[in-house]
């Protein structure tokens, strides 16, 4: 709702230059210091996912702030999607690029199961490259996207281009 989104931008800390000169890091911490609001936001994604998905997967690591919580809403499981070498094997990987070098993230096998229909929760949207990787990495498992949800998209990076050819709806609450 306008009054959320409202809320929202007035809790969500704007730091320019961070972590490196030229970004505007959105830190988000403030939001858990008010239950009632964090509770507003859980309640805001989860009905935006509600009879859509049969699972959620989070993204390492804040990722994992909402996306725990929409999953016990839609009482539905959660798959932590993790950055590589933290999860014990078998794992499921997939590498992707970063603007210097690459990455890879990972999921316990047999955690999503095939012909699932996933919902892909994560903070930021921003160029869509940790968010394009982790569809990849469901679709790798038979399973389906069905939606992304963001609490925060940064639209002038693009990053929904790159998850168009998912054919999956894209929701979030903020955009700047
Ligand atoms: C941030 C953010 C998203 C990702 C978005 O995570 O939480 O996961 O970047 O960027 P992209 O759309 O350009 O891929 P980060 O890797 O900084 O790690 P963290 O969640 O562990 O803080
Ligand atoms: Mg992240």
């Amino acid at each position: 709702s306008q009054e959320l989104i409202r809320k929202l931008e007035k809790t969500i800390e704007n730091i320019p230059d961070f972590p490196i000169p030229g970004i505007q890091f959105k830190d988000i911490s403030p939001i858990f210091l008010d239950s009632k609001l964090y509770e507003e936001v859980i309640a805001d994604l989860a009905a935006a996912s509600r009879g859509k998905v049969d699972a959620v997967c989070g993204i390492e690591s804040r990722g994992y702030l909402f996306g725990i919580a929409i999953a016990v809403a839609l009482e539905v499981p959660f798959i932590l999607i993790r950055k590589a070498g933290k999860l014990p094997p078998p794992v499921i990987s997939e590498k992707y690029d970063l603007e210097y070098g690459s990455a890879v993230i990972e999921t316990r096998e047999g955690q999503i199961k095939a012909g699932q229909k996933v919902l892909i929760h994560d903070d930021l949207l921003a160029t869509g490259g940790t968010t394009e990787a982790a569809a990849r990495l469901v679709e790798k498992q038979g399973a389906t996207v069905a939606q992304f949800s963001f609490l925060i998209a940064l639209t002038g990076l693009k990053g929904e281009e790159k998850l168009k050819k998912f054919n999956a709806e894209v929701y979030h609450i903020l955009e700047y």
